[in-house]
């Protein structure tokens, strides 16, 4: 089976969580903060708080900007449901806001118009908290288009970077744009510790605030006769992951250029007839979290049968990622319909994720471009 990815997890990486397993300090120890430097260092912030995952980063950048019961929270609409999620579980609305079709990243001026709607009704438009653009597949979003924006409004800007740790633009990392940046450490993602996530930020006040959050509410700093001071979560880090971070994040430039070579060997080897996510002219550096093709449009109804057809010959594909307003909850509560966000509409119901992982060989990346190809050929005629 050609695998959607495959993480590169090598000896060194097997012997860090060996040591720390083995040593019998399992939580709360010295390679948490190793592990948090090691990222700072990357993104260029002055703090990292690692967590449990990247949709508990995202839920507590939400708590340390005041998002709260009846806030709205503007997000792209192309992204896992975390994004949206996170919004739903602090008690606000998320507003979804269409993509570009070559990015597929949140659109500026669609952006701009729904501030302008929301800030037209006297209610919404002071309770819009934050603004969270999501980094598609590692391609970072136009941060500067929509940090001049969100500026004119007040608003802040948490990066939803969880696909694009080392993804930059004019030599800026994703996750040091907004206020708070959070990335994930998933299996599909170029670095990973099992589950794992990251809030990067250069303020101070969120940075206290987010290290008492994870932690039962605790401040690092207290001096008060006990620590508590509000309700926190247990969101922490196990030591013996942070370990496997720490070796991971060495090999994370070998890692990002092994999978540019790759995609840039699949843009050669597929045919011209078949669309993929664009790389702006101006060359922002995608870190390719995920290869994504779109299907000629009278494919794309064959998708699902195409993905199990293509498993069957041992290739493993995925859709890109999900249509938030269409998804059950969101449609079902706020009563979005097709024609909303038309080019979400068209990116989601073509997009097909290709295998990419750093171990892939040439030959599997043919096997999956014929592969492919002759489904698509099969159905449109080409
Ligand atoms: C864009 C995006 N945001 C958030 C998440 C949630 O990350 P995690 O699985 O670490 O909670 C994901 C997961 O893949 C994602 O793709």
């Amino acid at each position: 089976m050609i695998r959607l990815t495959v993480p590169s997890i090598e000896a060194d990486d097997l012997e860090a969580v060996r040591h720390v397993v083995a040593s019998g300090q399992l939580v709360q120890g010295p390679h948490v903060g190793r592990f948090e430097s090691a990222i700072a260092d990357v993104v260029g912030s002055k703090h990292a708080v690692v967590v449990t995952n990247c949709t508990a980063a995202l839920q507590m950048a939400l708590l340390a900007v005041g998002v709260g019961p009846g806030d709205t929270v503007v997000i792209g609409a192309y992204s896992w449901p975390t994004t949206a999620n996170v919004v739903e579980l602090c008690g606000a609305v998320p507003v979804f806001v269409d993509v570009d079709p070559e990015s597929f990243n949140m659109r500026v001026d669609a952006l701009e118009e729904t501030l302008q709607r929301l800030h037209a009704s006297p209610h919404a438009g002071r309770r819009v908290k934050a603004i969270i653009p999501i980094h598609v597949f590692g391609q970072i979003a136009d941060m500067r288009g929509i940090l001049a924006v969100a500026e004119r409004f007040g608003i802040p800007v948490i990066e939803d970077a969880a696909c694009a740790l080392g993804a930059s633009a004019e030599q800026r990392q994703a996750g040091s744009w907004g206020v708070m940046g959070c990335f994930s450490f998933h299996p599909r993602k170029a670095v990973t510790t099992g589950e794992g996530g990251a809030i990067v930020t250069n303020d101070e006040t969120h940075a206290r605030y987010l290290r008492a959050l994870r932690n039962h509410g605790q401040d690092p700093v207290a001096d008060q006769p006990d620590p508590f001071m509000f309700p926190g979560f247990n969101n922490r880090m196990t030591e013996f992951q942070a370990a496997l971070g720490v070796s991971q994040m060495a090999k994370l430039g070998r890692i990002i250029a092994a999978r540019r070579a790759l995609a840039q060997r699949y843009d050669e080897l597929l045919p011209s007839w078949l669309s993929r996510q664009g790389v702006p002219a101006d060359d922002p550096r995608h870190v390719f979290q995920s290869y994504v093709v779109l299907l000629p449009t009278e494919v794309a109804p064959r998708r699902a049968a195409m993905i199990s057809e293509l498993r069957t010959a041992g290739i493993e594909t995925q859709i890109g990622t999900w249509h938030m307003p269409l998804i059950t909850y969101y449609r079902s509560r706020y009563g979005y319909q097709r024609g909303a966000f038309p080019v979400c509409d068209d990116i989601a119901s073509r997009a097909l994720t290709l295998p990419l992982y750093e171990g892939m060989t040439a030959d599997d990346q043919r096997a999956v471009v014929e592969a492919v190809s002759a489904q698509v050929a099969h159905v449109a005629g080409r």
